[in-house]
Protein backbone atom coordinates (compact mmCIF):
# COMPACT_ATOMS: atom_id res chain seq x y z
CA UNK A 1 0.00 0.00 0.00
CA UNK A 2 1.15 3.39 -0.68
CA UNK A 3 0.23 7.02 -2.37
CA UNK A 4 -4.00 6.41 -0.81
CA UNK A 5 -3.50 9.37 0.86
CA UNK A 6 -1.70 11.67 -1.14
CA UNK A 7 -2.31 15.11 -0.78
CA UNK A 8 -4.34 14.88 2.23
CA UNK A 9 -3.36 16.67 5.47
CA UNK A 10 -3.60 15.13 8.58
CA UNK A 11 -3.12 15.96 12.45
CA UNK A 12 -2.38 13.03 14.32
CA UNK A 13 -3.52 14.40 17.90
CA UNK A 14 -1.49 11.83 20.62
CA UNK A 15 -2.53 11.64 24.45
CA UNK A 16 -0.71 10.07 27.14
CA UNK A 17 -0.51 6.44 27.58
CA UNK A 18 1.50 3.39 26.74
CA UNK A 19 0.80 3.05 23.60
CA UNK A 20 1.81 6.73 23.08
CA UNK A 21 5.02 5.35 21.24
CA UNK A 22 2.88 3.42 18.59
CA UNK A 23 1.79 6.48 16.88
CA UNK A 24 5.63 7.78 16.12
CA UNK A 25 5.15 4.67 13.74
CA UNK A 26 1.28 5.90 12.95
CA UNK A 27 2.85 8.57 11.43
CA UNK A 28 5.65 6.96 9.11
CA UNK A 29 3.07 5.01 7.82
CA UNK A 30 0.51 8.20 7.05
CA UNK A 31 3.36 10.05 5.59
CA UNK A 32 4.34 6.84 3.58
CA UNK A 33 0.93 6.83 2.13
CA UNK A 34 1.39 10.23 1.56
CA UNK A 35 -0.05 12.38 3.84
CA UNK A 36 1.23 15.76 5.17
CA UNK A 37 1.07 14.95 9.15
CA UNK A 38 1.32 17.09 11.58
CA UNK A 39 1.10 16.50 15.27
CA UNK A 40 -0.71 17.70 18.19
CA UNK A 41 0.17 16.32 21.99
CA UNK A 42 -1.95 16.58 25.06
CA UNK A 43 -0.40 17.63 28.44
CA UNK A 44 -0.12 14.25 29.43
CA UNK A 45 1.43 12.28 26.48
CA UNK A 46 4.79 14.35 26.87
CA UNK A 47 5.16 12.52 29.95
CA UNK A 48 5.19 9.25 27.93
CA UNK A 49 6.99 10.26 24.28
CA UNK A 50 8.82 14.12 23.48
CA UNK A 51 7.63 16.30 21.05
CA UNK A 52 11.06 16.16 19.52
CA UNK A 53 10.24 12.88 18.35
CA UNK A 54 7.07 13.75 16.51
CA UNK A 55 9.08 16.81 14.95
CA UNK A 56 12.13 14.81 14.04
CA UNK A 57 9.97 12.54 12.29
CA UNK A 58 7.20 14.47 11.16
CA UNK A 59 10.30 17.63 9.90
CA UNK A 60 7.22 20.12 11.74
CA UNK A 61 7.09 21.89 14.66
CA UNK A 62 4.31 20.26 17.39
CA UNK A 63 1.43 21.88 18.62
CA UNK A 64 2.31 21.04 22.69
CA UNK A 65 1.38 23.93 24.36
CA UNK A 66 -1.54 26.77 23.14
CA UNK A 67 0.24 29.09 25.04
CA UNK A 68 3.98 29.17 23.96
CA UNK A 69 4.91 30.17 20.42
CA UNK A 70 6.28 27.06 18.25
CA UNK A 71 8.66 29.25 15.81
CA UNK A 72 7.86 31.83 12.95
CA UNK A 73 4.84 30.06 11.64
CA UNK A 74 3.38 29.51 14.84
CA UNK A 75 -0.50 31.07 13.23
CA UNK A 76 0.36 29.15 10.44
CA UNK A 77 0.57 25.73 11.86
CA UNK A 78 -2.84 26.27 13.92
CA UNK A 79 -4.23 27.55 10.53
CA UNK A 80 -3.02 23.64 8.85
CA UNK A 81 -4.43 21.86 11.83
CA UNK A 82 -7.89 23.95 11.66
CA UNK A 83 -8.34 22.95 7.94
CA UNK A 84 -6.85 19.97 7.98
CA UNK A 85 -8.67 16.77 6.55
CA UNK A 86 -8.66 14.62 9.36
CA UNK A 87 -7.99 14.74 13.27
CA UNK A 88 -6.90 11.25 14.05
CA UNK A 89 -6.40 11.08 17.61
CA UNK A 90 -4.35 8.09 18.44
CA UNK A 91 -3.66 6.68 21.30
CA UNK A 92 -7.38 8.17 22.94
CA UNK A 93 -6.65 8.29 27.04
CA UNK A 94 -9.96 8.30 28.83
CA UNK A 95 -9.25 11.50 29.88
CA UNK A 96 -8.51 12.84 26.22
CA UNK A 97 -12.11 11.31 25.53
CA UNK A 98 -13.97 12.56 28.51
CA UNK A 99 -12.76 15.96 27.59
CA UNK A 100 -13.52 15.61 23.99
CA UNK A 101 -16.90 14.63 24.67
CA UNK A 102 -17.68 17.32 26.86
CA UNK A 103 -15.69 20.49 24.85
CA UNK A 104 -12.72 20.70 27.43
CA UNK A 105 -10.28 23.02 25.97
CA UNK A 106 -7.19 22.96 28.32
CA UNK A 107 -3.90 22.01 26.60
CA UNK A 108 -2.98 21.82 23.02
CA UNK A 109 -4.93 18.81 21.56
CA UNK A 110 -8.19 19.25 23.32
CA UNK A 111 -7.75 23.39 22.17
CA UNK A 112 -7.22 21.82 18.78
CA UNK A 113 -9.96 19.29 18.79
CA UNK A 114 -12.57 21.86 19.88
CA UNK A 115 -12.02 24.25 16.97
CA UNK A 116 -11.70 21.61 15.06
CA UNK A 117 -14.67 20.90 11.92
CA UNK A 118 -13.90 18.17 10.03
CA UNK A 119 -13.82 14.16 10.13
CA UNK A 120 -12.32 12.53 13.20
CA UNK A 121 -10.94 9.39 14.18
CA UNK A 122 -10.41 8.22 18.25
CA UNK A 123 -8.78 5.16 19.03
CA UNK A 124 -9.06 4.49 22.45
CA UNK A 125 -6.10 3.09 24.57
CA UNK A 126 -6.39 1.92 28.22
CA UNK A 127 -6.80 -0.25 31.02
CA UNK A 128 -9.21 -2.59 31.07
CA UNK A 129 -11.48 -1.38 33.67
CA UNK A 130 -11.40 2.16 32.77
CA UNK A 131 -12.43 0.98 28.93
CA UNK A 132 -15.74 -0.94 30.69
CA UNK A 133 -16.14 1.88 32.95
CA UNK A 134 -19.96 3.16 32.11
CA UNK A 135 -18.87 7.01 32.50
CA UNK A 136 -16.03 6.09 29.52
CA UNK A 137 -18.65 4.07 27.51
CA UNK A 138 -21.12 7.07 27.26
CA UNK A 139 -18.30 9.64 26.44
CA UNK A 140 -17.49 6.93 23.95
CA UNK A 141 -21.03 6.76 23.03
CA UNK A 142 -21.52 10.37 22.61
CA UNK A 143 -18.47 10.69 20.60
CA UNK A 144 -20.10 7.97 18.40
CA UNK A 145 -23.27 10.35 17.97
CA UNK A 146 -21.63 13.32 16.83
CA UNK A 147 -20.29 11.32 14.07
CA UNK A 148 -16.78 10.49 14.90
CA UNK A 149 -15.52 6.84 14.16
CA UNK A 150 -14.64 5.00 16.52
CA UNK A 151 -11.72 2.20 16.60
CA UNK A 152 -11.89 -0.04 19.07
CA UNK A 153 -9.31 -1.08 21.20
CA UNK A 154 -8.50 -5.08 20.87
CA UNK A 155 -8.73 -7.97 23.48
CA UNK A 156 -5.27 -8.73 24.86
CA UNK A 157 -2.80 -8.18 27.35
CA UNK A 158 -1.92 -4.64 28.48
CA UNK A 159 0.57 -2.86 29.78
CA UNK A 160 -0.35 -3.29 33.49
CA UNK A 161 -0.09 -6.86 33.18
CA UNK A 162 -3.94 -7.44 33.08
CA UNK A 163 -5.87 -8.75 30.18
CA UNK A 164 -9.07 -7.53 28.15
CA UNK A 165 -10.19 -5.22 26.33
CA UNK A 166 -8.35 -1.61 26.04
CA UNK A 167 -5.04 -2.51 23.77
CA UNK A 168 -4.72 0.14 21.16
CA UNK A 169 -6.18 -1.67 18.32
CA UNK A 170 -3.44 -2.65 15.19
CA UNK A 171 -1.89 0.17 13.33
CA UNK A 172 -2.29 -1.98 10.16
CA UNK A 173 -6.16 -1.64 11.44
CA UNK A 174 -6.36 2.21 12.17
CA UNK A 175 -3.85 2.71 9.21
CA UNK A 176 -7.20 1.43 6.96
CA UNK A 177 -10.13 2.91 8.70
CA UNK A 178 -8.05 6.18 8.04
CA UNK A 179 -7.65 5.52 4.37
CA UNK A 180 -11.15 4.14 4.04
CA UNK A 181 -12.67 7.80 5.66
CA UNK A 182 -11.16 9.30 2.50
CA UNK A 183 -13.05 6.56 0.19
CA UNK A 184 -16.30 7.19 1.22
CA UNK A 185 -18.52 5.64 -2.36
CA UNK A 186 -21.84 7.74 -2.87
CA UNK A 187 -23.32 4.72 -4.90
CA UNK A 188 -25.89 4.43 -2.38
CA UNK A 189 -27.59 7.59 -3.10
CA UNK A 190 -31.25 8.21 -2.62
CA UNK A 191 -31.54 4.65 -1.74
CA UNK A 192 -33.70 3.74 0.86
CA UNK A 193 -32.23 0.96 2.79
CA UNK A 194 -33.66 -0.79 5.07
CA UNK A 195 -31.42 -2.93 8.03
CA UNK A 196 -32.48 -5.11 10.97
CA UNK A 197 -29.77 -5.38 13.77
CA UNK A 198 -29.80 -7.10 17.54
CA UNK A 199 -31.99 -10.03 19.14
CA UNK A 200 -35.35 -10.03 19.64
CA UNK A 201 -36.90 -10.70 23.34
CA UNK A 202 -39.90 -12.66 23.30
CA UNK A 203 -41.91 -11.46 26.58
CA UNK A 204 -42.69 -14.62 29.49
CA UNK A 205 -44.16 -12.01 31.87
CA UNK A 206 -43.66 -8.84 33.23
CA UNK A 207 -40.13 -9.67 33.64
CA UNK A 208 -38.55 -12.59 31.99
CA UNK A 209 -37.86 -12.61 28.22
CA UNK A 210 -36.45 -15.44 26.00
CA UNK A 211 -33.32 -13.58 23.82
CA UNK A 212 -30.33 -14.10 22.24
CA UNK A 213 -26.28 -13.12 22.18
CA UNK A 214 -26.80 -10.75 19.34
CA UNK A 215 -25.05 -7.35 20.17
CA UNK A 216 -26.15 -5.37 16.99
CA UNK A 217 -22.76 -4.66 15.91
CA UNK A 218 -22.99 -5.82 12.79
CA UNK A 219 -26.40 -4.11 11.93
CA UNK A 220 -25.35 -0.85 13.18
CA UNK A 221 -22.56 -0.57 10.96
CA UNK A 222 -24.02 -1.83 8.19
CA UNK A 223 -26.76 0.97 8.41
CA UNK A 224 -23.99 3.84 9.13
CA UNK A 225 -21.89 3.09 6.20
CA UNK A 226 -24.82 2.44 3.97
CA UNK A 227 -25.87 6.44 5.38
CA UNK A 228 -22.03 7.50 4.77
CA UNK A 229 -22.98 6.27 0.94
CA UNK A 230 -25.46 8.48 0.24
CA UNK A 231 -28.34 5.54 1.36
CA UNK A 232 -31.77 6.70 3.14
CA UNK A 233 -31.25 4.58 5.90
CA UNK A 234 -33.80 2.92 8.39
CA UNK A 235 -32.75 1.11 11.32
CA UNK A 236 -34.84 -1.22 12.72
CA UNK A 237 -33.63 -2.17 16.17
CA UNK A 238 -34.23 -4.87 18.46
CA UNK A 239 -32.64 -4.22 21.92
CA UNK A 240 -29.46 -3.06 22.29
CA UNK A 241 -26.79 -1.10 23.79
CA UNK A 242 -25.44 0.50 21.04
CA UNK A 243 -25.72 4.15 20.41
CA UNK A 244 -28.03 5.15 17.05
CA UNK A 245 -26.03 6.65 14.27
CA UNK A 246 -26.29 10.22 13.41
CA UNK A 247 -28.54 10.71 10.40
CA UNK A 248 -30.59 7.54 10.36
CA UNK A 249 -33.85 6.82 11.04
CA UNK A 250 -33.99 4.32 13.93
CA UNK A 251 -37.22 2.52 14.89
CA UNK A 252 -36.82 0.35 17.86
CA UNK A 253 -38.97 -2.89 18.48
CA UNK A 254 -38.78 -5.91 21.28
CA UNK A 255 -39.75 -8.95 19.72
CA UNK A 256 -39.99 -10.73 16.44
CA UNK A 257 -43.82 -9.95 15.72
CA UNK A 258 -42.90 -6.28 15.94
CA UNK A 259 -39.87 -6.60 14.36
CA UNK A 260 -42.04 -7.85 11.29
CA UNK A 261 -44.83 -5.35 11.49
CA UNK A 262 -41.68 -2.48 11.06
CA UNK A 263 -40.46 -4.18 8.23
CA UNK A 264 -43.58 -4.79 6.41
CA UNK A 265 -44.82 -0.92 6.99
CA UNK A 266 -41.41 -0.29 5.19
CA UNK A 267 -40.45 -3.00 2.71
CA UNK A 268 -42.60 -1.74 -0.13
CA UNK A 269 -40.61 1.45 -0.21
CA UNK A 270 -37.14 0.24 -0.10
CA UNK A 271 -34.35 -0.87 -2.85
CA UNK A 272 -32.82 -3.05 -0.33
CA UNK A 273 -33.90 -4.95 3.34
CA UNK A 274 -30.77 -6.27 4.84
CA UNK A 275 -31.94 -8.26 8.09
CA UNK A 276 -28.75 -8.64 10.25
CA UNK A 277 -31.22 -9.32 13.24
CA UNK A 278 -30.94 -12.17 15.40
CA UNK A 279 -34.35 -12.52 15.06
CA UNK A 280 -36.22 -15.20 17.89
CA UNK A 281 -37.70 -18.42 16.41
CA UNK A 282 -40.20 -18.98 19.04
CA UNK A 283 -41.92 -17.23 22.05
CA UNK A 284 -43.89 -18.42 24.65
CA UNK A 285 -47.44 -19.40 23.80
CA UNK A 286 -48.62 -17.80 26.61
CA UNK A 287 -47.69 -14.64 28.06
CA UNK A 288 -48.77 -14.15 31.63
CA UNK A 289 -49.48 -10.82 32.73
CA UNK A 290 -48.23 -11.34 36.42
CA UNK A 291 -45.32 -12.66 37.32
CA UNK A 292 -44.86 -16.91 37.44
CA UNK A 293 -44.24 -17.55 40.73
CA UNK A 294 -41.55 -20.06 41.06
CA UNK A 295 -43.53 -22.60 43.21
CA UNK A 296 -46.27 -23.06 40.49
CA UNK A 297 -46.72 -26.13 38.03
CA UNK A 298 -44.12 -27.98 40.51
CA UNK A 299 -41.98 -28.07 36.75
CA UNK A 300 -43.34 -25.12 35.26
CA UNK A 301 -42.74 -26.12 31.25
CA UNK A 302 -42.53 -23.47 29.23
CA UNK A 303 -44.72 -23.52 26.01
CA UNK A 304 -43.30 -22.31 22.81
CA UNK A 305 -44.62 -21.59 19.50
CA UNK A 306 -43.02 -20.65 16.04
CA UNK A 307 -42.83 -17.08 15.50
CA UNK A 308 -43.09 -15.48 12.42
CA UNK A 309 -40.52 -15.83 9.49
CA UNK A 310 -39.76 -12.20 7.97
CA UNK A 311 -37.66 -12.84 5.20
CA UNK A 312 -39.73 -15.81 4.96
CA UNK A 313 -43.20 -14.16 4.59
CA UNK A 314 -41.31 -11.12 2.71
CA UNK A 315 -40.22 -13.35 -0.09
CA UNK A 316 -44.32 -13.56 -1.20
CA UNK A 317 -43.87 -9.59 -1.56
CA UNK A 318 -40.94 -8.95 -3.08
CA UNK A 319 -41.17 -6.20 -5.82
CA UNK A 320 -37.95 -5.84 -7.11
CA UNK A 321 -36.00 -5.09 -3.93
CA UNK A 322 -32.53 -7.48 -3.02
CA UNK A 323 -32.88 -8.57 0.15
CA UNK A 324 -29.98 -9.78 1.94
CA UNK A 325 -30.12 -12.25 5.12
CA UNK A 326 -27.11 -13.58 7.49
CA UNK A 327 -27.26 -16.85 8.51
CA UNK A 328 -25.66 -17.58 11.91
CA UNK A 329 -24.27 -21.03 12.12
CA UNK A 330 -22.36 -23.63 14.66
CA UNK A 331 -21.92 -26.42 12.41
CA UNK A 332 -21.84 -27.01 7.84
CA UNK A 333 -21.89 -23.20 7.67
CA UNK A 334 -21.96 -23.06 3.98
CA UNK A 335 -24.30 -26.15 3.69
CA UNK A 336 -26.55 -24.28 5.86
CA UNK A 337 -26.64 -21.05 4.91
CA UNK A 338 -27.12 -21.91 1.28
CA UNK A 339 -30.16 -23.79 2.07
CA UNK A 340 -31.42 -20.82 4.05
CA UNK A 341 -30.79 -18.58 0.97
CA UNK A 342 -32.39 -20.76 -1.00
CA UNK A 343 -35.19 -21.71 1.37
CA UNK A 344 -36.03 -17.70 1.98
CA UNK A 345 -35.58 -16.74 -2.11
CA UNK A 346 -32.51 -14.33 -0.72
CA UNK A 347 -30.03 -12.56 -3.34
CA UNK A 348 -27.09 -12.38 -1.10
CA UNK A 349 -26.99 -14.81 2.47
CA UNK A 350 -23.88 -14.22 4.98
CA UNK A 351 -22.54 -16.74 6.89
CA UNK A 352 -20.75 -16.80 9.70
CA UNK A 353 -19.67 -19.31 11.89
CA UNK A 354 -20.76 -18.37 15.40
CA UNK A 355 -18.20 -21.39 17.12
CA UNK A 356 -15.64 -18.86 16.48
CA UNK A 357 -15.04 -17.46 19.61
CA UNK A 358 -13.13 -13.83 18.47
CA UNK A 359 -15.27 -13.25 15.68
CA UNK A 360 -19.21 -13.17 15.55
CA UNK A 361 -21.51 -11.69 18.74
CA UNK A 362 -20.63 -9.22 20.71
CA UNK A 363 -16.80 -8.64 18.51
CA UNK A 364 -16.27 -5.67 16.94
CA UNK A 365 -15.02 -8.21 14.33
CA UNK A 366 -16.05 -10.58 11.52
CA UNK A 367 -15.25 -13.27 9.73
CA UNK A 368 -17.86 -14.05 6.58
CA UNK A 369 -18.52 -15.55 3.05
CA UNK A 370 -20.80 -13.89 1.13
CA UNK A 371 -22.75 -16.63 -1.41
CA UNK A 372 -24.68 -15.04 -3.68
CA UNK A 373 -28.48 -16.36 -5.36
CA UNK A 374 -26.10 -17.76 -8.51
CA UNK A 375 -24.54 -19.31 -6.09
CA UNK A 376 -20.91 -16.96 -6.84
CA UNK A 377 -19.12 -17.40 -3.47
CA UNK A 378 -16.56 -14.91 -2.24
CA UNK A 379 -14.78 -16.14 1.39
CA UNK A 380 -13.47 -13.24 3.40
CA UNK A 381 -10.56 -13.14 6.59
CA UNK A 382 -11.24 -11.82 9.45
CA UNK A 383 -11.84 -7.69 9.66
CA UNK A 384 -13.71 -5.24 11.42
CA UNK A 385 -17.44 -5.45 11.05
CA UNK A 386 -16.82 -1.56 9.24
CA UNK A 387 -14.51 -3.20 6.88
CA UNK A 388 -17.31 -6.17 6.45
CA UNK A 389 -20.26 -3.50 6.29
CA UNK A 390 -18.49 -2.05 3.00
CA UNK A 391 -17.54 -5.42 1.11
CA UNK A 392 -21.33 -5.90 1.41
CA UNK A 393 -22.40 -2.56 0.61
CA UNK A 394 -20.61 -3.12 -2.72
CA UNK A 395 -22.00 -6.38 -3.16
CA UNK A 396 -25.61 -4.74 -2.84
CA UNK A 397 -25.07 -1.45 -4.85
CA UNK A 398 -24.12 -3.90 -7.03
CA UNK A 399 -27.25 -5.87 -6.75
CA UNK A 400 -29.21 -2.72 -7.08
CA UNK A 401 -27.68 -1.13 -10.18
CA UNK A 402 -27.88 -4.36 -12.32
CA UNK A 403 -31.93 -4.62 -11.35
N1 LIG B 1 -34.90 -14.50 10.16
C1 LIG B 1 -36.15 -13.94 9.97
N2 LIG B 1 -37.18 -14.31 10.79
C2 LIG B 1 -36.99 -15.24 11.74
C3 LIG B 1 -35.71 -15.85 11.90
C4 LIG B 1 -34.69 -15.45 11.10
O1 LIG B 1 -36.32 -13.10 9.10
N3 LIG B 1 -38.02 -15.59 12.51
C5 LIG B 1 -33.79 -14.06 9.28
C6 LIG B 1 -32.57 -13.54 10.02
O2 LIG B 1 -32.64 -12.14 10.22
C7 LIG B 1 -31.43 -13.93 9.11
C8 LIG B 1 -31.93 -15.17 8.41
O3 LIG B 1 -33.35 -15.19 8.59
O4 LIG B 1 -31.15 -12.95 8.15
C9 LIG B 1 -31.35 -16.46 8.93
O5 LIG B 1 -31.52 -16.51 10.32
P1 LIG B 1 -30.96 -17.71 11.23
O6 LIG B 1 -31.33 -17.43 12.64
O7 LIG B 1 -29.52 -17.96 10.87
O8 LIG B 1 -31.73 -18.92 10.66
P2 LIG B 1 -33.16 -19.49 10.87
O9 LIG B 1 -33.91 -19.31 9.59
O10 LIG B 1 -33.80 -18.94 12.09
O11 LIG B 1 -32.88 -21.06 11.01
P3 LIG B 1 -32.20 -21.90 12.20
O12 LIG B 1 -32.60 -21.21 13.48
O13 LIG B 1 -32.78 -23.23 12.02
O14 LIG B 1 -30.71 -21.87 11.97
Amino acid sequence: MSGNLKGKNIVLGVSGGISAYKSADLLRLLMKEGATVKVAMSANAKKFITPLTFRALSGSPVYQNVFEEIGDDAMEHIRFAEQADLMAVVPASANSIAKMAHGLADDALSTLFVSFSGKVLVAPAMNDKMYSNPAVTENINKLKSRGIFIVEPEYGKLACGAEGKGRLAELEIILKEIIAQFCQKADLAGKKIIVTAGPTREPIDPVRFISNRSSGKMGYAIASEASKRGGEVTLISGPTNLVSPPGIETLYCECAEEMRRLVFDKFSQCKALIMTAAVGDFSPENYEENKIKKNLNGGNVLKLKRNPDILSEIATRKDGQIVVGFAAESENVFENALEKLQKKSMDLIVANNIAKPEIGFGSDYNEATFIKKDQQIRYLDRMPKTELANLLLDEIAELIEVG
